[in-house]
């Protein structure tokens, strides 16, 4: 079977209108603290309980690089008596709030594809957190972007979901299942986060990217990256994990606990991901009959500034500059799969033909995906 040549031919990114900084964030999550010492002031007294720390703003940038984070809602956030977003539930026959993120990313990138949503073969949601299990949100999305035809279904692996989505869309295209397929990460992690917990609390926002891939014979746009080769690996850990589901009914005791939000050893973490991610893309590059000489820029997901130095380090040998591997998590935070997909749309335009770049995502499983591409 004549296996066809894949591009990406264009990209969207929705950014949500209102954003949190470090300093707005570390104001409310101490008095957060505040409120919760002196309610549980008897029991700290006692010594039955730990007094909460406060957190800081100078902590958050220096431990991860973040400085601000976007979000759906900021009051419900900032709120010390609530610390979580409001996100008002919609009927059925409204468009649902993650379709509705999706679908603006979606327009972005297919008017820079030079494509409608009449060209789409398939939608595949690639994301950490699916707002409902059924129907699938691809196919809600399918519905409002006025397909007529086609597919769509979701996938969650978490922050490596884009990554594994372009792998199955670039595997449609060659083998002639889907001539046009388009990836989004409708993020909200707001939603997962646990806002009163100061090991984290700084760490995510929310954002949704797509991306457009076509059959190379197809397409049209001016801007194209042929896919060079996709690697996907994971390895069980428990270091990230979330176990919010659907059986959470079935045993009242472990109802809205710590353990059914977003939860992480980070030092661990950052220990054991950051060697595998460095060898994927230094193995990986290599089969493809490159070194990393050749490789002009690394979008890599963007959880914390640390990890991205140590990666583009050790696969370059010698310290990146910011335009070896950009940096977005400075303004985003950690925007779980769409994050090396906000680098890419970002920072690949200055690029020239030829020239060779790969996206990596890496995240909880563990779970770790590469993308090389060549400008055409
Ligand atoms: N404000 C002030 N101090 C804080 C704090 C906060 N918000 N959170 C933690 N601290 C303190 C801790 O209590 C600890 O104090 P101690 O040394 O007196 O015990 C100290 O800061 C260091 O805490 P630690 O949790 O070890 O921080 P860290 O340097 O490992 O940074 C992360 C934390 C989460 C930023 C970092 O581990 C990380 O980013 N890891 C990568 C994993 C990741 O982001 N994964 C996402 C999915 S891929």
């Amino acid at each position: 079977m004549t296996q066809r040549a894949v591009v990406i031919s264009g990209t969207g990114l929705w950014t949500p209108e209102e954003f949190i900084t470090n300093e707005e964030l570390v104001v409310s999550y101490n008095s957060y603290v505040e409120l919760y010492n002196s309610r549980n002031a008897a029991d700290i007294e006692a010594g039955t309980l730990q007094p909460l720390q406060p957190s800081s703003a100078e902590f958050i940038e220096k431990a991860s690089g973040i400085r601000q984070r976007y979000v759906l809602n900021k009051d419900g956030v900032l709120d010390p008596e609530r610390m979580a977003p409001h996100i008002a539930e919609r009927s059925d026959d409204e468009m649902s709030v993650q379709a509705e993120m999706g679908v603006r990313a979606i327009h972005r990138a297919l008017e820079s594809a030079g494509r409608t949503p009449a060209d789409v073969d398939a939608v595949l949601v690639a994301c950490s957190n699916l707002q409902r299990p059924y129907p699938a949100m691809a196919i809600e999305i399918q519905h409002y972007l006025g397909m007529e035809k086609g597919w769509g279904y979701d996938m969650n692996v978490a922050c490596s979901a884009a990554t594994f989505g372009l792998q199955a869309a670039v595997d449609a295209i060659r083998t002639g299942s889907a001539r046009c397929v388009v990836v989004v990460n409708p993020e909200i992690c707001s939603a997962h986060l646990a806002w009163e917990d100061r090991d984290c609390h700084f760490i995510f926002g929310d954002v949704a990217t797509a991306l457009v891939l076509e059959a190379r014979e197809d397409a049209t746009s001016g801007n194209q990256w042929e896919v060079l080769g996709t690697r996907l690996q994971t390895k069980f850990s428990n270091n990230i994990r979330n176990n919010f589901g659907f059986l959470n009914r079935a045993d009242e005791s472990g109802v809205g606990a710590r353990d059914k939000l977003f939860r992480q050893e980070g030092r661990k973490v950052f220990k054991d991901v950051c060697p595998m991610v460095a060898e994927q893309i230094s193995s990986h590059i290599s089969d493809l009959g490159m070194t990393s000489d050749a490789l002009s820029r690394m979008w890599l997901h963007q959880a914390n500034l640390g990890m991205n130095e140590f990666i583009s380090r050790r696969v370059l040998g010698r310290p990146a500059t910011r335009e070896e591997a950009p940096v977005i998590l400075d303004e985003y935070a950690n925007t779980s799969s769409a994050g090396s997909i906000i680098a890419f749309h970002k920072y690949n335009q200055d690029l020239k033909a030829g020239d060779r770049g790969v996206i990596c995502s890496f995240g909880a499983g563990y779970s770790i995906g590469s993308v090389v591409l060549e400008k055409l």
